[in-house]
């Protein structure tokens, strides 16, 4: 009898932990640290936040950074929309913008999620655009960063055709099928697993919008 307690107060621990550890969101709007505190006791601890939009640095992304620690965070990503097709600064000049805008804010964040999606964004030539990917991986590489790519199996198609140069990486996929799980994951680009999943988009929780993703 008491080692049935013990066995039932572990898998409800279990469950219980497993439900809150694995749910994050990624936000693109500034973000005060009582939002935080209350996507924390809605079960996220985890979020992801914009700190490059189109090019260049957001220049909400650092004080949401902060918001997010001081609000009790206990993992803070960042993701990077970059500019493909600015003549003016490489992918290796934009990642290395937004990190120097976020240290000059001092704050600490973990890996950099470089986004590829939006084909009228990026060249139609997919040589162009590896090329392109592979700088914004030298502009990380200059601080160390760990770095991921956020795509989905048709975008990544659409602008890096069957190209599997990035499958070194963490995988971030989007399918909005709103169900919190790998179970729907096919391979692509030379990924067998993902890390992160982003089930569901534009989302209202604590009066913010966001996405949600699993993990
Ligand atoms: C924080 O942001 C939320 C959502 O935008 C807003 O409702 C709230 O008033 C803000 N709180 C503070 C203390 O600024």
């Amino acid at each position: 009898m008491y080692k049935q307690i013990i066995l039932f107060v572990v898998l409800v621990s279990a469950i219980f932990g497993l439900s809150k550890a694995t749910l994050a969101v990624d936000i693109s709007s500034q973000t005060n640290t009582s939002s935080f505190d209350c996507l924390k006791s809605n079960g996220y601890s985890y979020v992801i936040i914009r700190g490059l939009e189109t090019g260049q640095p957001d220049p909400n992304g650092p004080e949401s950074i902060e918001n997010a620690w001081d609000g009790g965070m206990t993992k803070v990503d960042v993701y990077a929309v970059p500019c493909p097709l600015c003549v003016s600064s490489s992918g290796y000049g934009q990642i290395l913008r937004m990190i120097q805008s976020i240290k000059a804010y001092n704050v600490k964040f973990g890996t950099i999620w470089l986004v590829v999606q939006g084909a009228g964004y990026w060249s139609t030539y997919r040589d162009e655009n590896q090329a392109f990917f592979k700088d914004m991986i030298n502009g990380a590489n200059t601080d160390d960063y760990s770095v991921g790519v956020y795509t989905s199996a048709s975008q990544w198609q659409q602008i890096m055709g069957s190209w599997n140069g990035a499958a070194s990486y963490p995988l971030w996929y989007s399918n909005y099928d709103s169900n919190p799980s790998f179970s729907d994951f096919k391979p692509f680009g030379g990924w067998t697993s993902p890390t992160i999943k982003q089930y569901n988009s534009d989302q209202m929780v604590c009066e913010l919008a966001v996405n949600q993703n699993y993990y």
